[in-house]
């Protein structure tokens, strides 16, 4: 049974925030860059490791970042993974490492809009609703097999940020629930 989890972050925070708030015990917070989510683990007491990345230009060493990151998870005993607005594509020796213990969200309704730029893609898409898929990480990006998903409404003078905050407000409830019941399996 994984008992000791770690969330990966890049930006805001609000997910972990959600996380912690909703009492799901966060044993490490790793960020790749400075970001807000440190900041939010912080105020909470939460240990952080920032584990930055030196480039996001086409010389980044994602194979060497991957193993860094990789090290820090093992050296805190760390056996489930969520990753919260994680901007880094890992490794596959990660994947090899935890099979099917790193979860992501992703906010679309999945296989239906990979990668980074979901909400914009279905905006411009024209489509009437998204939502948020949470799945378990693979190597093939938000490919892994799906844990859960909840239906979003689009509504015609949605921008980016109205939408995809509508998301994260689904994201909120769904993601700390579902840590929840995988740290007690
Ligand atoms: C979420 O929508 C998540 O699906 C995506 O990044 C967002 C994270 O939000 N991968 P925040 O940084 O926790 O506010």
């Amino acid at each position: 049974m994984p008992n000791k989890l770690a969330v990966l972050v890049s930006g805001t925070g609000s997910l972990l925030e959600a996380i912690s708030d909703a009492g799901v015990p966060v044993s490490l917070v790793v960020a790749d860059r400075p970001c807000r989510g440190l900041d939010v683990a912080a105020a909470r007491g939460l240990p952080t490791e920032l584990v930055c990345r030196r480039s996001f230009e086409t010389d980044f060493d994602r194979a060497a970042y991957t193993r860094d990151l990789l090290a820090i998870l093992q050296a805190h005993k760390i056996d489930l993974v969520a990753m919260a607005g994680f901007m880094t594509i890992l490794d596959e020796v990660i994947f090899t490492a935890y099979p099917r213990e790193i979860i992501n969200t992703h906010p679309s309704l999945l296989p239906a809009f990979r990668g980074s730029h979901a909400v914009r893609d279905a905006l411009a898409d024209n489509a009437s609703e998204t939502g948020c898929t949470i799945h378990i990480a693979t190597a093939q990006l938000d490919a892994g097999p799906i844990i859960k998903q909840e239906r979003v409404p689009i509504y015609p003078d949605d921008t980016e940020d109205t939408l995809h905050e509508r998301i994260k407000t689904m994201e909120r409830v769904l993601y700390p629930a579902v840590l929840k019941k995988l740290l007690k399996s």
